[in-house]
């Protein structure tokens, strides 16, 4: 089932590659869960799904509490009155001056796929900044909700760093984490899914907290960008490299083949 927001770096399309080098056990953990797309097609007994982005974890939140009336009250944002620029921005500035969760969880869909690529880009001032992106009929993805809100009925969402999380990790428990690529060049950095970035020495302190993490008995499995400063910093691992297709202009017709990387700390 796909997820049911747009996501940068989702991983829905390798979701079969990742889940071939996921070792057995009884709760998956994802602490850079974005979109979801693994765990929602993964059978482990329970989750834990954890994102820096809490304006993201907000509203798995309020979907897992609310249910299907929070459905209703999304869908009556996707109109045609609503799918305007003027109608975009408008709500573009109450998403970034709403108190109330579940309106403003309710935005978050409607800003989702209504703005450019579906992007989650905040200024740093940490206001939504995301242009409008003249969709002729966005999708409102009522069965992808309905899924994911009956398969994460009992998961636990929270919105830590993924060091705390990981160390809260017990035995029993398997790791997925997709943190944000590292670019493939100096100048590729495209994407900002929260105030703060994830430099070099984020990517290191990923793959320590991992190496840890193995030694206490947690299988923690890492995707990234094959590069060789990643390739480095996964010494320890276990790695498997493969081809993915994959836009990389802004004209959205170039395709190009880019090396990833699945590392396997256990
Ligand atoms: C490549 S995306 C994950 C995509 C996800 N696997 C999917 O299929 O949609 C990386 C995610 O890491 C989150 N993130 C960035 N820094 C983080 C941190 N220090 N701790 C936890 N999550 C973080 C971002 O908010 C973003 O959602």
């Amino acid at each position: 089932m796909r997820p049911f927001l747009k996501w940068a770096g989702g991983k829905y399309r390798l979701v079969e590659l990742i889940k071939a080098q996921l070792p057995p056990g009884k709760r998956l953990l994802e602490p850079f869960a974005g979109s979801c797309a693994l765990s929602l097609n993964t059978d482990y007994h329970n989750y834990w799904l954890n994102d820096i982005n809490t304006d993201l974890i907000n509203l798995y939140q309020a979907l897992q509490r609310e249910g299907t009336a929070f459905i209703e009250f999304c869908r009556e944002y996707f109109t045609p009155e609503t799918n305007t620029a003027e109608k975009y921005y408008e709500i573009r500035k109450q998403f970034n001056r709403e108190t109330d969760i579940l309106v403003k969880s309710a935005l978050f869909i409607y800003l989702n796929r209504h703005g450019y690529n579906g992007l989650s880009r905040y200024n740093a001032s940490g206001e939504f900044n995301v242009p409008f992106g003249k969709y002729s009929k966005p999708y409102f993805a009522e069965k992808e909700l309905t899924y994911f809100l009956a398969k994460f009925e009992n998961a636990e969402f929270t919105s830590l760093d993924f060091e705390t999380m990981l160390s809260k990790a017990r035995n029993g428990d398997v790791v997925y984490c997709d943190p944000p690529y590292e670019p493939l060049s100096e100048t590729s950095n495209f994407t900002s899914y929260s105030a703060g970035g994830f430099g070099r020495s984020e990517q290191k302190r990923l793959a320590e907290v991992a190496s840890r993490t193995a030694a206490r008995g947690i299988p923690v499995l890492i995707s990234n960008h094959s590069t060789d400063f990643i390739k480095e910093i996964y010494q320890k691992a276990q790695k498997i490299e493969f081809p993915v297709r994959r836009f990389i202009s802004c004209n959205g017709d170039n395709r190009n083949t880019v090396v990833e990387i699945l590392a396997i700390f256990k």
